[in-house]
Order: C-alpha cells, then sequence, then structure tokens
C-alpha cells in the first residue's frame, strides 16, 4: 500500500534540528506504521550545514528560512531557530501562507503567543509546541487532554534542565557553578544566551505556557516572578542538605481564592519529596487537580533527541489530524489576576552571617519575634570565609513575603549582622 506523504521543512539545524532530522530518519518505519504517513523531510533552511550532517532525506536545503515558510510543498513548517526574530516573522509568514507550525520556541510563544493563535486559528491551521515545554515530557498533551476533566489547582516543576544540571552538578560532583554551565553547554542543553537558563528567564517561559494551558489564562509572561540560580553557593546547598533539603530550581503556578502566584526562583525541596530526587538534565512537573489528585511527569528536560521525541509527536499529531481544538483560543482565556510575590507565603530558609559574640542569637530571634515569624530551626555553624563571623541557619515556618522581607531588612540594619542576608522559599505544598 502506497503511503500518504506530509511535508515538512525545518527551520534550524542546531541540537534540536539536527535531532529531529536524524530521528525522523531512524524511526521512519515506526513512524509510518502509526500514521500511515510517511514524514518526508523536502527542505531544510540553516545559516551553515553542520559538519557532521547526512541528507538522509535528500532535502532541499537552502540558508533562507523563508523560503521554506513560502514552499508550496511544505506542509509543516518546523520552527527550530529560537529567539523571537525573525522567529515570529517566520511563524506568521508560514501561518498565513496555510502551513501547519511545529515549533519548540517557548519565548516566541510566551511573548506573542496571543497573537500566533489567534492568526493560526482564523486561518484553521495547528501551531504545536509540545517540545518548548520540559522537552521530552508529553506535559503539554497531559495538561491538554489526560487532565482535561479536571479542575487544576497547581502546578510545580523543574522545567529548566541546564539550571537542574548545574545544581546537582555542584552538589554531587562539587564543581563550581561555571564548571557546570560549561559541561551543559557542551551537551547541547543551555540556551544559546546561557543567562536565560541562569536567571530563570526559560523555566518563567515556560510557566507562562502551563498556566495558561492549565488555568484558562492569558500568556502572562509580564507577570511571572522570576529569579535565577546564579547566587546558589555551595554552603547554602550544603547546610540545606544538612536540615533535609535539596535545593531545585522551580517553577510554580497556583491558583488561589484570589488570583494566581506565578513564580520561579530556587527552592528548598524535602528529601523525601519527589521532585528532589530530580537530577541533571531531567525535568518533573506535579500538576494538582481536584479529580486526579498529585501526578508527577518526569523525564530529560533538554537535548536532542529527547526534545525531538516532543517534536515528531507533534508532527504525527498534525499527520493523524487528530488536532480538533487549538491549543490555546484566544477567545476563552481568562484575564485572571496576578498576585505579587511579597504577598505569597512559604516557609524559608534563610543564612545570616553574624559576628561571634555573646547575645548575636537572641538579638536575631529578637527580630523575628517582633516581626510574629515562627522560627521552626535555628542552628549555629562552624565559620566559613572570614574568623569571627559564624553561619545561622533559620528555617521559619510559613510567612508572607512582604513581612518576610520586613524582617530580613531590620536584621541587615544591625551592626553585627553582615549583608546581605541568604533567603531562599521552601517548597510546601499546603500553602
Ligand atoms: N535550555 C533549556 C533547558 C532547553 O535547559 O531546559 C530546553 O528547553
Amino acid at each position: 500500500m502506497m503511503n500518504d506523504k506530509l511535508k515538512v521543512g525545518i527551520c534550524g539545524l542546531g541540537t534540536v534540528g539536527g535531532g529531529v532530522f536524524n530521528l525522523l530518519h531512524a524511526n521512519a518505519a515506526q513512524i509510518t506504521a502509526r500514521t500511515d504517513y510517511e514524514i518526508q523531510v523536502v527542505q531544510v533552511a540553516t545559516r551553515q550545514l553542520p559538519a557532521d550532517f547526512i541528507n538522509h532525506h535528500n532535502a532541499e536545503y537552502v540558508n533562507d528560512i523563508f523560503a521554506v515558510a513560502s514552499n508550496p510543498a511544505v506542509d509543516v513548517v518546523v520552527e527550530l531557530i529560537g529567539g523571537i526574530n525573525p522567529a515570529l516573522e517566520l511563524v506568521l509568514t508560514a501561518i498565513n501562507n496555510g502551513k501547519h507550525v511545529v515549533t519548540a520556541n517557548k519565548a516566541l510563544l510566551a511573548h506573542h503567543g496571543d497573537k500566533i493563535f489567534q492568526v493560526a486559528q482564523n486561518k484553521g491551521v495547528i501551531v504545536a509546541f509540545e517540545a518548548a515545554v520540559a522537552g521530552a515530557i508529553p506535559i503539554i498533551k497531559t495538561v491538554r487532554e489526560g487532565l482535561a476533566a479536571n479542575n487544576i489547582n497547581l502546578v510545580a516543576g523543574i522545567i529548566n534542565g541546564t539550571g537542574n544540571f548545574i545544581l546537582t552538578g555542584m552538589m554531587q560532583q562539587h564543581l563550581s557553578f561555571a564548571e557546570a554551565l560549561s559541561a551543559a553547554q557542551r551537551l547541547g542543553y543551555a540556551e544559546a544566551d546561557p543567562t536565560f537558563d541562569v536567571e530563570g528567564i526559560d523555566a518563567a517561559h515556560k510557566l507562562t505556557i502551563l498556566a495558561a494551558l492549565a488555568f484558562g489564562m492569558r500568556l502572562r509572561f509580564d507577570a511571572v516572578y522570576s529569579e535565577g540560580i546564579a547566587n546558589i553557593s555551595r554552603y547554602d546547598i550544603d547546610h540545606a542538605a544538612g536540615l533535609g533539603y535539596i535545593i531545585k530550581h522551580l517553577g510554580i503556578a497556583k491558583k488561589l481564592a484570589d488570583g494566581m502566584e506565578l513564580r520561579v526562583h530556587p527552592t528548598l525541596v524535602s528529601h523525601e519529596q519527589l521532585l528532589s530526587k530530580v537530577d541533571g538534565v531531567m525535568n518533573a512537573v506535579l500538576v494538582n487537580s481536584d479529580a486526579a489528585g498529585n501526578t508527577l511527569y518526569y523525564g530529560a528536560g533538554a537535548g536532542a533527541a529527547p526534545t525531538a521525541s516532543a517534536v515528531i509527536a507533534d508532527i504525527i499529531d498534525i499527520a493523524r489530524a487528530n488536532i480538533k481544538t487549538p491549543f490555546l483560543g484566544n477567545h476563552h482565556l481568562l484575564d485572571l489576576p496576578v498576585i505579587g510575590i511579597e504577598e505569597s507565603i512559604s516557609p524559608y530558609y534563610l543564612r545570616i552571617m553574624a559576628d561571634d559574640i555573646p547575645g548575636v542569637l537572641a538579638q536575631i530571634t529578637g527580630v523575628f519575634s517582633q516581626n510574629g515569624i515562627n522560627i521552626e530551626t535555628i542552628v549555629q555553624k562552624e565559620s566559613e570565609e572570614q574568623a569571627g563571623i559564624i553561619p545561622i541557619i533559620i528555617i521559619t515556618h510559613p510567612v508572607r513575603e512582604k513581612i518576610m522581607n520586613a524582617a530580613i531588612w531590620s536584621l541587615e540594619q544591625q551592626a553585627n549582622i553582615k549583608k546581605k542576608v541568604v533567603k531562599i522559599r521552601i517548597l510546601d505544598l499546603a500553602n
């Protein structure tokens, strides 16, 4: 039997593009058997062909991405160039030319998804983006299909592979931050500009998309609070471990009675929670919903083959034409209010560097008591860097962020306390 053909044009042959090209070839027989379509790469566009490029598909090679978006032979444009410009123009051109689009570009969707999905809806084409969030994990499908019967209350996850790889390398192999980051870059995990990974911007892009899907809200990248991992030190990793916590970089979207919390920051996760065991480039997303309860999804968050797996799943969906509703239809997205980070409630880990003198502990606990903050654990450690200065580690009960910030400000005004007090939120699924 002759199979129908779905003709694909790939823009960008970097880590992910090369992975898609190769995996489509390696697993062609299985993919055709599952879809009754032969997925044929008819054209690839890239500024420069990779040195190890083998043209398995006999695809035409061009260096103009817009040639793919305008090619009458192309049914699906796969956008893997990343960034906003010229990716936005490329995607809009492809849609306006009646082509389906598959993209892994989380930055593009977080910033311009509203427009892209609107134009796609008007043109009746699909824009699919499984690879934009959490690499190989089918989290977009899961939220959109598997959990479609539920009201979702919380999405919390490790959604940047590079950040998790760095934190794990610092903790388990005692790598420096810079060593761990350059290993992540060598392995093709990091963004072209790795500050996106390190400063939490990439995770904020992904959280924006997840929140829109999970809560039916508009894409609100502008409202995501984000803090990166650049200030996480070995000291805090070790002190936290001593108290039974692992430091993870989490994205959290939570629905409260008065609005949404959208935040990305380093978080202490109890070693008893599964999220604490997600190491290296692996990602995991915890979803709490009213009927399904807690469900947890785990898999590689970056890298050529895992991301290619997600991109090709979208191409297969288009071949099967089983996407009948748009991924994000603008007409029914809610304008949910987003609550500022200062109103969020969490337990905290603090590291306070103080003069090693009598009464310093009483001075610190006095500030907490004046602010009505309940201390769960307080530990005085040995001097680390400077003789006569000791780290005091505190774990608090849950407290509102603005109250905690006021207490930290008071502490930092005192002569015996050195700036800056290190503050890291602790994951508390009960609050
Ligand atoms: N730089 C991203 C990460 C790639 O490390 O998670 C996958 O989105």
